[in-house]
């Protein structure tokens, strides 16, 4: 694996979260791994958690990290071929990702999506940029359509609780090679699948797809009963859910769940607008039921889900959030093994 681009980057989604746990067992374990390596951070957005769980990641195997808020502190780059740069863009993507390749080993990006142009922002001209000019490996830290790191540390939080990528799983996999079978393998026995809800949730901003499609990514790789629900005007890309089941019912796709993700996202149909702010999508602990509750924070309280869910045992939030440096150390991780 040169880089880490999205959740198809991972081989086998059951072996790496096996490996993030052992990790977590023992997180400065491969601290000689990166010793004389740079990992370099460039955010062109906000952020708390990638930030510094990609920080800590990196200085548990022992790398030394550079950060740099390039969205207001860099130059403003151009990614244009031929573009005659008479306006306002001042460096190209061609040099920027040349210079910053002689700094560091990993170059790992933040960029969102604009939300105004589709076309724009799925050709992911930041990260793909890099990509294409770097020499060094390049981390996606959240791009316009993805966010592998934070589904990569959901797989994680769901192994923790007995969600379908328990480690068990690994090897049922490995004897299976039935064709139409799930990476996760067939469930055996009396164990029924678990039951997951990534649930559209209200939000005041128009906000990117990333999140939701990287779980919907990484969700139908495992053998779970998988439902999304949401407002009809709010379908992600249909390249991206497949045949993934929509319930436009909230209460009823969530009906004897066990694990509830919510997550606003902006509609993709009418590209990057917000249809409605119906608060009758909120989370509540009524409609939770006994499930546990998901969400990649930051969270709007009493908008997205309101107190009694996020204050409660059910809530995994927190549990998501330090699964981040161990979903980061292991793509580090395997990044530094393939330089060696
Ligand atoms: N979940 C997540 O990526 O959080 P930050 O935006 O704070 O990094």
């Amino acid at each position: 694996m040169k880089n880490y681009f999205s959740i198809q980057d991972i081989d086998s989604l059951p072996d790496w979260v096996s490996e993030a746990r052992q990790l977590k067992g023992s997180p400065t374990s491969q601290k000689q791994l990166g010793v004389g390596k740079t990992l370099c951070l460039l955010f062109f957005n906000n952020s708390l958690r990638t930030r510094l769980s990609t920080q800590k990641a990196a200085m548990n195997l022992g790398m030394e990290v550079m950060v740099m808020n390039f969205g207001n502190e860099g130059w403003a780059l151009e990614y244009g071929d031929g573009t005659v740069m008479d306006q306002g863009t001042s460096e190209h993507i061609k040099e920027a990702a040349q210079v910053v390749s002689q700094y560091c080993d990993i170059v790992a990006i933040r960029a969102f999506a604009g939300l105004k142009d589709k076309a724009k922002d799925e050709a992911e001209e930041v990260l793909n940029g890099f990509i294409s000019y770097a020499s060094v490996s390049v981390v996606n830290m959240e791009s316009s359509i993805g966010h592998p790191l934070q589904a990569l540390a959901d797989a994680i939080t769901l192994a923790e609780h007995q969600g379908p990528n328990r480690e068990t799983d690994s090897q049922e996999n490995k004897t299976d090679d039935k064709p139409g079978k799930s990476e996760q393998g067939q469930q055996s026995g009396a164990r029924r699948k678990p039951k997951i809800v990534l649930s559209w949730a209200p939000h005041p901003k128009a906000l990117p797809h990333a999140v939701a499609n990287s779980f919907v990514e990484m969700m139908r790789r495992q053998d779970a009963e998988f439902v999304i629900t949401h407002p009809k005007g709010y379908e992600l890309n249909p390249e991206i859910t497949g045949d993934v089941p929509i319930e436009y019912n909230q209460k009823k796709a969530c009906e004897n769940a066990d694990f509830v993700y919510a997550k606003n996202w902006s509609s993709y149909s009418d590209y990057g607008k917000v249809l409605h702010q119906n608060s009758d999508w909120m989370m509540t602990q009524e409609k939770l039921g006994a499930a546990k509750f998901m969400h990649c924070l930051p969270v709007r309280r009493n908008v997205v889900v309101e107190d009694a869910v996020l204050d409660s045992g059910q809530s995994l939030v927190i549990e998501q959030a330090n699964n981040r440096t161990y979903a980061a150390q292991v793509v580090l991780k395997k990044l530094l093994e393939n330089m060696r």
